[in-house]
């Protein structure tokens, strides 16, 4: 195991708190940090060593799976310092060079950057850094992590894609989108990639539609001030769920090379057969929810959020229907939604079969076929479910739905958390759960015209009472009335 230092950038901030120092103690905990990896937290308040272990172990105690290890805390917090930086003076940057380059320190020279800050604040830490020499790898390597949101259009993500590379290269960079560190999201590489039985199948000819399901139980709490600028559409769709189609379109990849990985999700969103302005209402949809009541409790609407300006028309739920035309799934659509306020928290995929060619049973009493259906659950459990018809027992022919159902509960003591994935990951230069520059530009590229329809049309937006499935009136994007919505998996 290599040492390495990294450097967090926004350490005192929600996502630092919440994820990474959490994440980063259970990589230790699990022997994943060789000991002298040292974990270098940049703040811009004045604190003591000593408060700022005291904040840490605040941090991390109540996320520590099955409590706190207190010799693992005192091993993990030997590692952890605090550095107070201003992020726009050149000064700060001496300071941590200067630390970071004298030989009794015993810094690794390997450095990971963790940008946990505002996007608008990436240049200016990149030109620092630069500045100081210290993207340059002359002696070990420098990886920059950045999180999202990665732009907010396509022009605004090339903007700040010319601010990252300007100072770092396409090999340093890593872009979080956590879905691709959950491991039920791997998991659907695995699922079609370990098993032959479904790949025949996995086409066009067999398969009728699939619909990509992301609900969340939360409304937007307090964060409608950031929110309001984003939506479903950008906040989730460009994102998360797109990644997760192009893992259930993609091409077998020739190897599990990062690179290989990347070039065949890449294939995926440049088939996306664009959505031109003219037929965004037939293929995105979006809604707002209203006051109503979620799991038993009563639930403002978005509008009486705090921040949430008035008449805002910005959506909290979306949905989208993405054709993919290459020889594998031309004429299939991909249903993809998400939406807050929802009655569960889930994310799942369905995928739905085509009917027989013949209706053989259509004249007994089974009657007209059952098409087959696969569903994946992503959230909160990993499942796989394969329906199928099958005669009832006794004389008559009749048929019923069985499943094969498998329902993998992680045991809450070892649940992994996306981050410690992908933090591994930016450790051992393995960029395969990161998204590459190409691939967030294709997958603004396809939801482009919609937010820009959507940002002109101001004075309306379908409402759906906070607890419910989201506004009926999405299914004028459905082609079929059988590609209604799978709620359950
Ligand atoms: C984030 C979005 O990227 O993903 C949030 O900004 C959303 O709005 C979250 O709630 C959902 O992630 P998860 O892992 O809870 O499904």
């Amino acid at each position: 195991m290599q040492a390495c230092t990294i450097i967090i950038f926004g350490a005192t901030g929600d996502l630092s708190k919440k994820k990474l120092l959490p994440a980063l103690y259970h990589l230790d905990a699990e022997n994943r940090l060789s000991k002298d990896t040292r974990i270098i937290c940049m703040g811009r308040r004045e604190s003591s060593q000593e408060d700022w272990l005291a904040n840490v172990t605040e941090y991390v105690s109540p996320k520590a799976r099955g409590g706190v290890d207190d010799s693992v805390l005192s091993s993990f917090l030997e590692k952890v310092s605090y550095f107070k930086c201003d992020l726009n003076e050149a000064e700060s940057y001496q300071q941590l060079n200067a630390q970071l380059t004298d030989p009794s320190n015993g810094f690794s020279s390997n450095i990971v950057f963790y940008l946990s800050i505002s996007p608008a604040l990436f240049g200016t830490v990149g030109d620092q850094l630069a500045a100081v020499g210290l993207n340059k790898e002359d002696n070990g390597y420098r990886h920059l992590v950045v999180e999202k949101p990665f732009g907010y259009d396509r022009k605004s993500a090339a903007e700040l894609e010319q601010v990252l590379s300007k100072n770092f290269t396409e090999k340093q960079t890593y872009r979080i989108d956590h879905y691709l560190g959950k491991g039920t999201v791997q998991n659907i590489l695995v699922f079609r990639f370990a098993n032959l039985l479904l790949e025949p199948l996995w086409n066009h000819k067999y398969i009728d539609h699939i619909q990509i399901t992301h609900a969340e139980q939360q409304g937007v709490g307090g964060r409608a001030g950031y929110y309001d600028g984003s939506g479903a559409m950008r906040d989730m769709i460009q994102s998360h769920l797109l990644q997760v189609m192009t893992l259930v379109a993609m091409e077998p990849p020739a190897d599990l090379n990062d690179e290989s990985l990347r070039d065949e999700k890449v294939k995926v969103l440049k088939s996306i057969r664009p959505i031109t302005e003219d037929i965004v209402d037939d293929h995105a949809f979006r809604g707002q929810y209203a006051a109503g009541t979620v799991n038993g409790e009563q639930q403002n609407g978005y509008l009486e959020e705090d921040d949430a300006p008035a008449n805002s028309v910005t959506e909290t739920y979306a949905a989208m229907k993405v054709y993919i035309d290459n020889w594998r799934w031309r004429g299939v659509p991909f249903y993809l939604r998400t939406g807050k306020c929802m009655p569960e928290s889930k994310a799942m995929i369905a995928i739905r079969f085509k009917k027989p060619p013949l209706e053989l049973f259509k004249g007994t009493d089974i009657g007209a076929s059952h098409a087959n259906w696969i569903t994946m659950g992503l959230q909160p459990d990993n499942t796989l479910r394969i329906e199928l018809q099958a005669k009832q027992p006794g004389l008559e022919i009749n048929a019923h739905t069985v499943a094969l159902e498998t329902n993998e509960q992680e045991d809450p003591a070892h649940k992994l958390d996306a981050y410690e994935a992908m933090i591994l990951n930016a450790i051992l230069g393995d960029r395969s759960l990161f998204l590459r520059s190409d691939e967030v530009d294709l997958a603004w590229k396809a939801v482009d015209p919609i937010i820009e329809k959507w940002s002109k049309e101001k004075d309306f937006v379908h409402k759906y009472a906070a607890g419910t499935w989201g506004p009926e009136e999405v299914n004028k994007i459905q082609d079929d009335p059988c590609h209604a919505w799978r709620n359950n998996i």
